[in-house]
C-alpha cells in the first residue's frame, strides 16, 4: 500500500525514528498489527480520545491500542491509581490486596464468573484457559472458529488466516499459520465454520472423546464483528453439556459488550472465561476466570500439586491491578449504556453514509465496537467476510486517506468507542471514514 504523500512527507520526526528502528528490529517494527508501510506515525502522547505523534500531529483514537483503553489516554483517575501504586513499589514477590480486589470486581458482574487467576496478556488468558481444559477433562483437542483470533498460542493460531487456496470444502481444513507448526497440533485442533450450525454440530459430535474445550468468541472481529446467532451459541453450549466438553468464552474484547460481560448479553455460562484488555485499565494483562469447579484445577491446596499449575513473574502486578480496578470501577452501567448509544450512532451513520454516497461497504459491531467491510455481501461467518484481493486493497487505501485525515483506526478499519467521547467525535469518525471508503473506491 502507498500511504498518501502528505502523510509520509509530512512526518519527518516519525520516519527518522522509523530508521533507527529498522537497524534494531526485524522490519523496524516490534508488533506485526501496528506496522503498515511506508511506517506507522510514532505516538508522543496520548490525552482522552486523541493521540499527538512524534510530528505534532493529532488523531482521534479509534483504535485506542487495539480495544484495551476503554476510558481513553491518560484519564486522570487511573493515572492517579498508578502513580499512586508506582511510589509504593512496582512489582513483589507477594500477592496484594489489589489483586484480591479486581478478582472481586470481575468475580461481581457475571454467576460463571467465581474464580479468577491474572497473567499478563490475552493469549496467555486463552492459553491458560485451554490448559485449564485439559487438566480439567483429560482430553487434548480443543475446538476453535475459522478466522478466529486468540492470541500467539499454537493451537489457537491454525486457521486464522485460511483462505479459498487452503480452507478445503464446507468443512473447515485445519491450516498452520507459521511454518514448522507441528503436525501434532493441527491433528490436535478442530476447526469450526462460525454459525454453521449442522457442520458445526456433527463436528464436535465426531469429536466429541477427544475434545477438552471449544473456544467460542461470541462476537469474533477476524470472523467479521458480526455475532453468533442464538440457535449457534446456545447449542454449542449444550453440546459441551451433554459431552463434559470444556466451553472456554474468549470475552478478551467482548467483555467490553456489558456490564456482566458478553455471556450476560448472550445468556451463556461459560466453564471459563478468557479477559484481558479492558480488565487491565491499559496496562498488559490477561486473565482467566471460571465457575470454581472447573477453576479447581489451578488450586494447590486440596493435598497435592495443582492439576495445572500456573504463576508468571508479573503477573497481577500492582500496577496493572490498580489500573484495572480503577478502570472497571469507572465503567458504570451508565457509561456502558452511553457507550452503546455511541456505538449505535456511528454504525447507523456509517451505513447511511455507504448508502446514500453508493459505497460499496458495511459495517458490523455492536456495541462499542465496529468494523467496516468493504463489500455488501451478507456477512454469517469467515467465508463471507474475508475481502478478496481487490476489496483488501481499497480497504488498506481508505484506511490510509482516513489516517492523512487524523483519524486512527485498526488498519482493516474496525475501532473501539472510548468513553471520553461524545457524538462530535462519533460524527467526525464516521464523516472521515464514508469520505476515505468514497474517495479511495
Ligand atoms: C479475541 C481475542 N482474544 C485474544 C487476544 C490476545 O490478546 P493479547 O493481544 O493481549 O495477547 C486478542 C487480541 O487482540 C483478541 O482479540
Amino acid at each position: 500500500m502507498d500511504m498518501p504523500s502528505n502523510l509520509s512527507n509530512s512526518a519527518p520526526a516519525s520516519a527518522a525514528l522509523y530508521d533507527r528502528a529498522r537497524r534494531v528490529m526485524p522490519g523496524g517494527s516490534t508488533r506485526v498489527t501496528i506496522w503498515w508501510p511506508p511506517h506507522p506515525p510514532y505516538a508522543a502522547s496520548g490525552q482522552g480520545c486523541r493521540i499527538t505523534d512524534a510530528d505534532g500531529r493529532v488523531l482521534l483514537d479509534f483504535a485506542n491500542n487495539f480495544f484495551s483503553l476503554i476510558h481513553g489516554h491518560a484519564h486522570p483517575e487511573i493515572v492517579a491509581a498508578v502513580t499512586a501504586q508506582a511510589a509504593r513499589g512496582l512489582a513483589f514477590g507477594l500477592p496484594t490486596e489489589l489483586d484480591v480486589a479486581l478478582a472481586e470486581e470481575i468475580c461481581a458482574r457475571a454467576p460463571a464468573l467465581q474464580r479468577v487467576r491474572f497473567c499478563n496478556s490475552g493469549t496467555e488468558a486463552v492459553m491458560f484457559a485451554v490448559k485449564a481444559a485439559r487438566g480439567a477433562t483429560g482430553r487434548s483437542m480443543v475446538a476453535k472458529m475459522e478466522g478466529g483470533y486468540h492470541g500467539a498460542y499454537d493451537p489457537m493460531e491454525v486457521s486464522f488466516d485460511s483462505g479459498p487456496s487452503n480452507w478445503g470444502e464446507r468443512i473447515p481444513a485445519a491450516v498452520p499459520y507459521t511454518r514448522g507448526t507441528p503436525a501434532s497440533v493441527l491433528d490436535e485442533t478442530l476447526v469450526l465454520p462460525f454459525n454453521d450450525w449442522p457442520i458445526t454440530e456433527a463436528l464436535i459430535e465426531a469429536h466429541a472423546g477427544r475434545l477438552a474445550a471449544v473456544v467460542l468468541d461470541p462476537l469474533p472481529s477476524r470472523v467479521g464483528l458480526v455475532p453468533g446467532t442464538p440457535e449457534y451459541l446456545q447449542g454449542i453450549q449444550a453440546l459441551c453439556r451433554r459431552h463434559g466438553i470444556m466451553l472456554i468464552l474468549d470475552e478478551v474484547v467482548c467483555f467490553r459488550l456489558h456490564p456482566g460481560g458478553a455471556q450476560t448479553l448472550f445468556g451463556l455460562s461459560p466453564d471459563y472465561t478468557a479477559l484481558g484488555k479492558i480488565i487491565g485499565g491499559g496496562q498488559p494483562v490477561g486473565a482467566v476466570a471460571g465457575t470454581a469447579e472447573a477453576m479447581a484445577v489451578f488450586d494447590s491446596t486440596l493435598g497435592h500439586r495443582a492439576i495445572v499449575p500456573h504463576g508468571g513473574t508479573f503477573s497481577a502486578n500492582p500496577i496493572t491491578m490498580a489500573a484495572g480496578l480503577t478502570s472497571l470501577r469507572l465503567l458504570t452501567p451508565e457509561a456502558h449504556a452511553r457507550l452503546d448509544l455511541l456505538g449505535e450512532r456511528l454504525r447507523t451513520t456509517l451505513a447511511r453514509g455507504f448508502a446514500r454516497d453508493g459505497i460499496a461497504a458495511q459495517v458490523t459491531g455492536a456495541g462499542s465496537l465496529f468494523r467496516v467491510h468493504p463489500h455488501t455481501r451478507p456477512i454469517a461467518g469467515y467465508r463471507d467476510a474475508l475481502a478478496t484481493a481487490a476489496e483488501a486493497s481499497w480497504l488498506k487505501e481508505a484506511f490510509g486517506h482516513l489516517l492523512a485525515h487524523g483519524v486512527l483506526t485498526t488498519p482493516n478499519i474496525s475501532g473501539a468507542l472510548s468513553t471520553p467521547m461524545t457524538v462530535a467525535e462519533i460524527d467526525e469518525a464516521a464523516d472521515a471514514i464514508i469520505a476515505a471508503l468514497r474517495e479511495t473506491a
